[in-house]
């Protein structure tokens, strides 16, 4: 049953809630989608930077994985539960990744969007930048999308 009391977002911190955030994607991307097991869950995953949408039952409900590669961040595996699709947990996911960015002082967030998602993608600031293609594994529509990290202001030097 779906519960209306706002999720809780964070970072991964313990193995419990990475297994858990696994688990949701193969639920969505391989139960739902029908993407292959052994290409969702890869090594990518222990170096990865999480961030889960948790339900007040403590369920995890909705994931984001981030990848740092030099002044980028790679964007991926973004799933919502499909009983809380919706009501903006992916879009606040997404937010917390351009925060993520600025602390590891990235110049730009870059991902695959399923061609189906790119309008959520486009709310939140990202551009297309190539054709769609196939991903391969799967017969899915992709196409990359990007978009800048504005820095954050410095803060100001404390008067003396
Ligand atoms: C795409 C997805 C992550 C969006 O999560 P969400 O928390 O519902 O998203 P938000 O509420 O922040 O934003 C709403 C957008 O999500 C999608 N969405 C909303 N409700 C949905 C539903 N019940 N079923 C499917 N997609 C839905 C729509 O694209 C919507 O955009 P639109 O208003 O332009 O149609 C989620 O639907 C999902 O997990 N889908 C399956 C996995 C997937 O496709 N992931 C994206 C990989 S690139």
């Amino acid at each position: 049953m779906t519960d209306d009391r706002p999720v809780t977002l964070r970072w991964v911190t313990q193995a419990a809630e990475l297994r858990q955030a696994q688990e949701l994607r193969i639920r969505v991307f391989c139960d739902e989608q029908g993407v292959p097991r052994e290409l969702e869950v890869d090594d990518q995953d222990a170096v990865a930077r999480h961030g889960i949408a948790v339900a007040p039952d403590g369920r995890v409900v909705g994931t984001i994985r981030l990848i740092v590669r030099g002044t980028t961040v790679k964007v991926g595996r973004v799933a919502v539960d499909a009983a809380y699709r919706g009501r903006g947990i992916a879009s606040a996911l997404l937010d917390r990744a351009v925060e993520y960015a600025q602390d590891v002082r990235a110049e730009e967030l870059r991902l695959a969007a399923q061609l189906s998602a790119a309008s959520l993608y486009e709310r939140a600031g990202y551009r297309r930048t190539s054709e769609p293609f196939d991903e391969p594994g799967t017969d899915i529509p992709h196409v990359w999308m990007a978009r800048e990290v504005v820095p954050r202001r410095p803060r100001r030097a404390a008067r003396r």
